[in-house]
């Protein structure tokens, strides 16, 4: 009765675990490792265990040892039901002295094998656990490290949810089938039936008969039972998918008053995910009876035999006893496998995933031999450079060569979409050209490991993205060793000083999930202050001021001028004095860029920035916007 118990709990456990973890799952990790070797995986998920090969001999020699003192039980239980029935039938006296010694015997074995059994678990859990942690931290280490371009095109609630059901699988696998459900049976298996042989090769045949049947029948059973719990896995994956969706978008809900609809969403798909649980239930109810019927089954041929044997002389009571007791100990573990299959493939699957973001490669890796960049000077140089995303048609950046002597400030114009970020991401190496290179201080950068130079270069975006955590500490992002001065001075730099002193806890302030606590001007000042305190070689502004309102953007470029003195600088910038300020301006357009010079080399050689004068040179509002680039504009003007 008992592994009827057991199967429940290990199921309905199973559920929930998916339930909890599946943030969104997709159906690719799902299919994909149905085409691979299953004995393949298993064998990756074993050698997990390689670098603690002596905790795993010294757990497999415990386990051994615990199982053999478990089998000793029996045995003396045997002598002690023989000495009693001799003394009985003899008349002779059975001693007090034997019946003691064979209770202490059974108590200290009994114990023992308790004992040993508690630290085989405590050791294996430790093992397992630390084992389930490295491999996660290890594939959570592989992930942060994809290039750009690998992360622009996975979701990282996905990821999140395949490290986390991964790791549970690596753990389910090593410490409840290996550990717990297989290999002690599997022991003590071995043990029982060479014992039983020993004994009786009758009774040992006869024991041993009914395995076979069993396993027909859990092979026949066990591959539609599969597919009907990846169907319930689906189902809640679903449920749990939506589930994240809506509660990251909690707020949009409420704005559009669709509580009741998305409550009612939910609880439609789980009822619907509960209908092949259900299904999945009952048919597993039918395998159990079937698995208890065949062990019955054997174990009224054993009494019988065993009761035949005894009638007729040819075993003792106590032989009677043992082979029943034994046959018990051996028909335990054979009904978990009919549940413990299933689990081992479900749990095989979810490890798979977990070994694809652990063994992803990145295209864009350092160069062997790449070397640490020493301090930069900032002197940038551009080389015939073109680039293309690696999906997209055309080229967003075609034979651009530039020279940008240490110490410039230079601004970026040209209309959306036509690659400054872009530019930007190329001087930070997140993307490799496909033709030409980039030089700063003379080496490729390409030959520098990309730690090395992104440890001196700072960069504003565009969209400042916050962690959830304290204003120091965002401020203080890319620069841990930074005092809480510099923090203060770099943060009145950018002008967030105030608004940061504000609010009631200062600098110590959370600024919410993404930062959504703050304004969008106000992470933008935080970005700013950020980038400020790395005091970086080469600083690289993304349309850094354009959350701000025209009076703090003109303070900020103000503090920017002064920051950027003495160090190269790269601003994508919609102000016509920011770029008249500027060393050098680069005029962006379609697949490259139209010209590259001072203000007045461009007025003379470019004839987007000639038209951009002309609309906004004279104008008290100097701002740039998308309408400035249209040619038809500039004729009205004139
Ligand atoms: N990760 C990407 N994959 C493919 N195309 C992209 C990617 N990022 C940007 N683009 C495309 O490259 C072009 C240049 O984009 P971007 O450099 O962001 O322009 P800008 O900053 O000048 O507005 C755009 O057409 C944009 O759609
Ligand atoms: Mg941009």
């Amino acid at each position: 009765m008992h592994h009827q118990v057991s199967a429940t709990t290990v199921r309905s456990e199973n559920y929930n675990h998916v339930f909890a973890l599946s943030s969104s799952f997709s159906t690719s990790s799902m299919s994909q490792p149905q085409l691979r070797n299953a004995r393949a995986s298993i064998a990756r998920v074993l050698r997990l265990l390689q670098r603690r090969k002596s905790t795993t001999a010294f757990l497999l020699a415990l386990i051994l040892l615990t199982s053999v003192l478990e089998i000793t039980v029996p045995f003396l239980t045997q002598r002690l039901i023989d000495g009693i029935i001799r003394s009985v039938k003899g008349g002779n006296h059975f001693a007090l002295q034997s019946l003691i010694a064979s209770l202490a015997a059974i108590f200290a074995s009994v114990a023992t094998t308790r004992v040993l059994r508690s630290i085989y678990n405590y050791r294996l859990f430790v093992t397992v656990t630390s084992t389930e942690d490295e491999i996660k931290g290890n594939a959570f280490e592989n992930f942060l490290r994809s290039d750009m371009e690998a992360l622009t095109k996975t979701n990282s609630g996905q990821v999140m949810g395949c490290l986390d059901r991964g790791a549970s699988a690596v753990y389910i696998i090593l410490y409840e089938i290996m550990g717990q459900n297989l290999i002690p049976p599997l022991i003590i298996f071995t043990g029982v039936f060479g014992a039983l042989l020993f004994k009786s090769w009758l009774i040992a045949l006869t024991v041993f008969l009914p395995l076979p049947v069993y396993l027909l029948i859990v092979g026949r059973f066990s591959a539609p039972m599969h597919d009907l719990e990846q169907k319930v896995n689906a189902g809640f994956e679903r449920v749990g998918k939506e589930y994240y969706d809506i509660a990251g978008n909690v707020s949009t809900v409420k704005k559009f008053s669709q509580e009741g609809r998305e409550a009612g969403l939910q609880r439609r798909l789980l009822s619907e995910a509960r209908i092949p649980q259900f299904c999945a239930e009952r048919k597993w109810a039918v395998i159990e009876n079937i698995q208890t019927l065949i062990a019955t089954a054997g174990r009224v041929i054993v009494i019988g035999l065993g009761g035949w044997f005894v009638l007729h002389g040819r075993c003792t009571v106590g032989e009677y006893v043992l082979y029943i007791a034994l046959q018990d100990m051996l028909f335990g573990p054979m009904s978990q496998l009919s549940i413990l299959l299933p689990k081992l493939r479900r749990n095989l699957a979810r490890a798979e995933g977990l070994f694809d973001i652990l063994d992803r490669k990145h295209r864009l890796v350092d160069a062997p031999g790449a070397i640490a960049l020493p301090p930069l000077k900032g002197c940038v140089e551009v080389r015939n450079l073109s680039f293309r995303y690696p999906e997209a048609g055309d080229w967003t950046l075609q034979n651009v060569s530039l020279k940008v002597p240490a110490g410039s400030t230079v601004a970026l114009v040209g209309r959306s979409g036509t690659g400054k970020t872009t530019f930007m991401n190329l001087l930070l190496r997140c993307y490799d050209p496909q033709h030409g290179c980039i030089l700063i201080d003379g080496v490729d950068i390409r030959y520098g490991t990309q730690e090395s130079l992104r440890r001196q270069i700072a960069v504003v975006p565009q969209e400042v993205d916050l962690f959830s955590r304290t204003v120091a500490e965002n401020i203080r992002y890319g620069s841990p060793h930074a005092t809480h001065l510099d923090i203060e001075s770099a943060a009145r730099t950018a002008l967030a000083h105030d608004f940061i002193c504000r609010s009631k806890d200062g600098y110590e302030t959370e600024v919410g999930e993404r930062g959504l606590r703050l304004s969008g001007g106000e992470r933008q000042r935080i970005g700013i202050a950020r980038a400020i305190v790395r005091n970086p070689e080469i600083l690289l502004l993304d349309e850094a001021t354009s959350h701000l309102d025209t009076e703090s953007e003109h303070l900020i470029r103000a503090a920017m001028q002064r920051v950027a003195h003495g160090r190269t600088c790269f601003i994508i910038a919609h102000r016509l004095s920011t770029i008249r300020h500027a060393d050098m301006a680069v005029v962006f357009a379609n697949g490259g860029i139209e010209a590259v010079g001072t203000h007045h080399d461009l007025l003379h050689r470019s004839p987007t920035y000639a038209r951009l004068h002309q609309l906004h040179a004279d104008k008290s509002d100097d701002h740039i916007t998308e309408e400035s680039y249209k040619p038809e504009l500039v004729e009205l003007a004139s």
